[in-house]
């Protein structure tokens, strides 16, 4: 199904540019984190850090994207791995007073909303996201106002200022039922600011929509090319892809789904090769739940390319134990949310988690997007 979108006509704003410079800062302050450590420097850290979440009442919770050590202490240490959506409710639910989120900015200040009087720290608040640096809040807003008749949805991966200028939130995991929903409401939708994510959407439900012309580095550079030679060599894999990567990509899965959607596909006992199309962190869960399973990385250089480390997101790998631990330490990097955002970001952020509930989606579990 599908509507003739109207961006043709419409003029976006002026993104600001992810530059060269921009991922070599974010690329340097991973590569302090991602430096080998020698087997008693890691034990030292991760002793430390496991005393320091008991005495600080603090809980770990980390993103799928994260590193092997983060998301496997996180497991050990009575905290979660989650998608984002996941790691706010379970910040939510769990008694702890500190919550240390491990993951990118948004998804801070995503716990932060939901849960004001914890204390959220991130290893490091710079980890950003390229989504929402292509989003900023005045530019949306100047947007917003020229477009009333739509109703706007903004994508997790926004600023707490985004989100409060937002008539509805969504993650990658419950995106196509809402704006199914609103489609059968016959509602126009501004959405931002994925524009792969958005046009998937709007291929499968036809609803009207202003697409954002934002995307995600990583997802952006697989290739549909690489991913058709590869699956002649693994005629038998299946193909799974997150709906941030483009059309012609989208068009090769087997599975289109959230990080936990996609992790959940992995687990079909009558597929044993998979290839993936997703931040290469997600392989720790998938090897995990599947050890004897063949998970291949989908090709991000397309014919004869030679990116080696492309399916690295360089914000999440800011996370590390040293920050980690330094955090825990000096309580630094907190997450702070002005009161009047804070409340606005959380009318579009309860209206998706009250949908979820009334449709019964199981927002962790959803197997397809
Ligand atoms: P999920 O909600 O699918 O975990 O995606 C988060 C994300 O940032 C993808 O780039």
């Amino acid at each position: 199904m599908s509507v003739q979108s109207e961006n043709e006509q419409i003029k976006f704003p002026e993104l600001p540019l992810i530059t060269e410079d921009i991922l070599s800062k974010a690329q340097a302050s991973a590569a302090c984190q991602t430096a080998e450590y020698t087997l008693a420097e890691r034990k030292a850290l991760l002793d430390k850090i496991t005393k320091l979440l008991k005495q600080q009442d603090a809980v770990l919770v980390a993103h799928y994207y994260t590193s092997d050590d983060l998301q496997q202490l996180a497991e050990e240490s009575g905290g979660y791995v989650a998608d984002s959506l996941e790691m706010a409710r379970f910040g939510h639910d769990h008694p702890a007073s500190t919550l240390i989120v491990a993951g990118v900015r948004f998804m801070g200040e995503t716990a932060k909303i939901l849960n004001p009087e914890k204390r959220v720290l991130m290893p490091d608040i710079e980890a950003t996201c390229s989504l929402d640096l292509e989003c900023p809040a005045d530019l949306f807003t100047d947007f917003c106002d020229a477009h009333p008749e739509y109703t706007s949805v903004v994508y997790a991966n926004t600023s707490a200022a985004v989100k409060a200028r937002a008539d509805w939130v969504v993650t990658s995991g419950i995106a196509l039922p809402i704006i199914k929903h609103l489609a059968e409401r016959n509602e126009k939708v501004l959405w931002a600011p994925d524009r792969h994510l958005g046009s998937y959407v709007q291929r499968e439900t036809g609803v009207d929509m202003l697409i954002w012309p934002g995307s995600c580095v990583i997802h952006e550079q697989f290739k549909a090319d690489g991913i058709r030679n590869l699956k002649k060599e693994y005629p038998n894999a299946q193909v799974l892809v997150h709906p941030e990567s483009p059309a012609e990509v989208v068009d090769l899965a087997d599975v289109v789904g959230s990080t936990t959607g996609l992790i959940k596909a992995s687990l079909n006992p009558e597929v044993n090769e998979f290839i993936v199309a997703t931040e290469a962190g997600i392989f720790y869960k998938m090897k995990q739940a599947s050890p004897g399973k063949i998970f291949l990385e989908a090709p991000s250089g397309g014919l004869g390319g030679t990116c080696e480390s492309c399916l690295r997101c360089p914000w999440m790998a800011m996370n590390g134990l040293r920050n980690l631990a330094e955090v825990l330490e000096t309580g630094a990097n907190e997450i702070t949310i002005e009161e009047d955002i804070r409340l606005k970001a959380l009318v579009p952020i309860r209206r998706m988690l009250d949908f979820a509930r009334e449709q019964q989606i199981a927002v962790k579990d959803k197997g397809n997007a």
